[in-house]
């Protein structure tokens, strides 16, 4: 076990799907075994840098918590909380983005993709990453597992720690990142593309709350080729590794045992074993996240008592930081 804490946040929007699960959430159930202090954040001030309905945010908070807990988070070892219930994070925040220069942030990846396709984007948008900083620095967190589409935020929240602890002396770790497995699950239409929420194409993603019919479906429809043979070759047959990818990590199996289990078989006998391995693991999640939809006092208890605590982890830093700025 390391020491340290751990901070990481997911956006709420709705359902994660199984990129999220074995790219990020898998990850962050074993954390809490191996760190002291974890803290998972619901961060429902970096959804609204896009348009947001808000009956369906209030609902995605509540789809992401039953999600998360149905997926292994333990509110005993884990603080899980919703961002916006903490304005320690705003404040911190509109202090960080004054020791930043406008064109720190213009260069980041999040705002040179997202500001392009809409046209034009919010400042809100524009200083998301700031936002994340202190999310991180708010806890004084010195581990935070990311992807690495995530890296060079994290990068800003190291540089803001060191400019904040040059200006104002010691007080932020600096944090660092946990590169969660390098393991990408793909569109299952398109496998030169992540798996992804934004995939227009339902048939695409399978979300952690599939049926198995769905499941079923989605896999018997994912692309592969021409050849019938399973291989496990992503840059030339990206879809039947896709497969194999998802298979070995829901049967929680090498690449190797998946494509000995797949010796033999054509890739439609070896869709029906990967369906197979996917409903097994998905099943008492999705029935997990049915039963927590229905008992929503619980789960809005399980919110409460995890915002009471991140406030008080978060009290104590903000009142020093405040000190030190001349507040
Ligand atoms: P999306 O791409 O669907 O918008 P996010 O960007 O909100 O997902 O990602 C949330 C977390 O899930 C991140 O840690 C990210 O690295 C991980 N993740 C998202 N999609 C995938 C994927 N296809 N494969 C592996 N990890 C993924
Ligand atoms: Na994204």
């Amino acid at each position: 076990p390391g020491c340290g804490r751990v901070f990481s946040g997911i956006q709420p929007t709705g359902v994660p799907h199984l990129g999220n699960y074995l790219g990020a959430l898998e990850n962050w159930v074993a954390l809490q075994d191996q760190y002291p202090s974890v803290l998972y954040s619901i961060v429902d001030m970096h959804s609204i840098t896009q348009p947001q309905d808000p009956n369906q945010l209030r609902s995605n908070i509540m789809d992401m918590a039953a999600s998360l807990l149905a997926c292994g988070i333990d509110p005993e070892r884990a603080v899980l909380f919703q961002q916006s219930q903490v304005s320690e994070h705003a404040e911190l925040s509109w202090i960080l983005g004054c020791l930043t220069s406008m064109p720190r942030l213009r260069h980041l990846p999040q705002w040179k993709m997202k500001s392009k396709q809409r046209n034009e984007g919010s400042v809100g948008l524009y200083t998301y990453p700031v936002l994340q900083a202190a999310d991180i620095l708010l806890y004084k967190s010195t581990h935070v597992p990311v992807g690495e589409d995530q890296v060079q935020h994290l990068e800003l929240a190291q540089d803001l720690a060191r400019i904040f602890n040059n200006r104002y002396g010691d007080l932020f770790p600096e944090p660092r990142a946990l590169l969660s497995s390098t393991r990408k699950v793909k569109s299952l239409r398109d496998p030169s593309a992540k798996m992804s929420k934004s995939d227009p194409q339902a048939m695409a993603t399978i979300t952690i709350t599939d049926s198995p019919d769905d499941i079923a479906l989605k896999i018997r429809r994912a692309v592969t080729d021409f050849t019938s043979e399973v291989t496990f070759d992503p840059e030339t047959r990206p879809g039947v590794s896709n497969l194999v990818t998802i298979h070995a990590a829901m049967a929680m199996i090498t690449v190797e045992e998946a494509l000995c289990q797949a010796r033999g078989l054509d890739t439609g006998a070896y869709k029906q074993l990967v369906t197979e391995a996917v409903i097994q693991r998905l099943n008492p999640i999705r029935e997990e996240i049915e039963r927590l939809r229905n008992d929503r006092d619980h789960l809005e208890k399980v919110l409460v008592q995890g915002t009471h605590r991140a406030r008080e982890l978060a009290a104590p830093v903000l009142r020093e930081v405040r000190q030190r700025v001349g507040f």
